[in-house]
């Protein structure tokens, strides 16, 4: 059985992608570049920084900026976001998220949170599932974001369970990418057409229940 479930963020715990989303789209509109919905699968579990870079080379402008405007416009992206989620409550947790939380306690395997990004330990503050998790790695610690490995490894390390006893959850070509990398079991939330047709797939997190990770996990490994 595994021994630990490493969460992505946003959009498995909730509808975060979509306030990254819009706030990357305003940003684009003010630099007179335009990103659609497909563009932004590209940039789901992607860096702060390495997102900002994807969107302006899409635009043409990969070069147009030094270094310190850079990072103003980062900044700017980030101080919209941070608005944005300013609301976010209990009420905002995707359904089933709470209920899965509960029995991997109750069952005593490790939680841990794999994400990109900084403003996950506030979201879990906002949303009260804090003390679920037994570890967040901590995203400015490993030296590469995903699609490496490094952040599900350091989540793994960090709960004490090997990565090839874990399972991990995500809504992100870049993640998904991620967790095959480091050899936890993968589990996306999301359509075939963007995550793949070679992995255990839920249409959204109301199908991920205790059971059903179980049922993967013994598929994944029956021999
Ligand atoms: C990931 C999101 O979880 O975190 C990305 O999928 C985001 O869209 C990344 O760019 C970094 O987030 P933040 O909050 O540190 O800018
Ligand atoms: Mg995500």
């Amino acid at each position: 059985m595994f021994k630990a479930v490493l969460f992505d963020l946003d959009g498995v715990i909730t509808d975060t992608a979509e306030y990254h989303y819009r706030a990357w789209k305003k940003l684009g509109e003010e630099l007179g570049v335009s990103i659609d919905r497909e563009f932004n699968e590209r940039l789901k579990g992607v860096s702060r920084e390495d997102s900002l870079q994807l969107i302006l080379e899409h635009g043409g402008r990969g070069a147009d900026f030094s270094a310190e405007e850079f990072a103003a416009l980062a900044k700017k992206k980030n101080d919209n976001y941070v608005q944005m989620i300013e609301e976010v409550s209990p009420a905002d947790v995707y359904p089933g998220i709470l209920a899965l939380l509960q029995t991997l306690k109750a069952r005593d395997i490790k939680i841990a949170l794999a994400s990109a990004s900084k403003n996950g330990p506030s979201l879990l503050e906002k949303m009260a599932l804090t003390d679920y998790f037994d570890a967040i790695a901590d995203p400015a610690k490993v030296a590469q974001g995903k699609p490496a490995p490094d952040i599900f490894e350091l989540a793994a390390k960090e709960v004490g369970v090997a990565i090839t006893e874990a399972i991990g959850v995500e809504d992100a070509q870049a993640g998904i990418a991620a967790i095959k990398a480091s050899r936890a079991l993968p589990v996306g939330v999301g359509q075939s057409e963007d995550l793949g047709e070679d992995i255990a797939l839920v249409a959204t997190t109301a199908e991920l229940t205790f059971d059903y990770l179980v049922e993967v996990w013994q598929a994944a490994n029956a021999n």
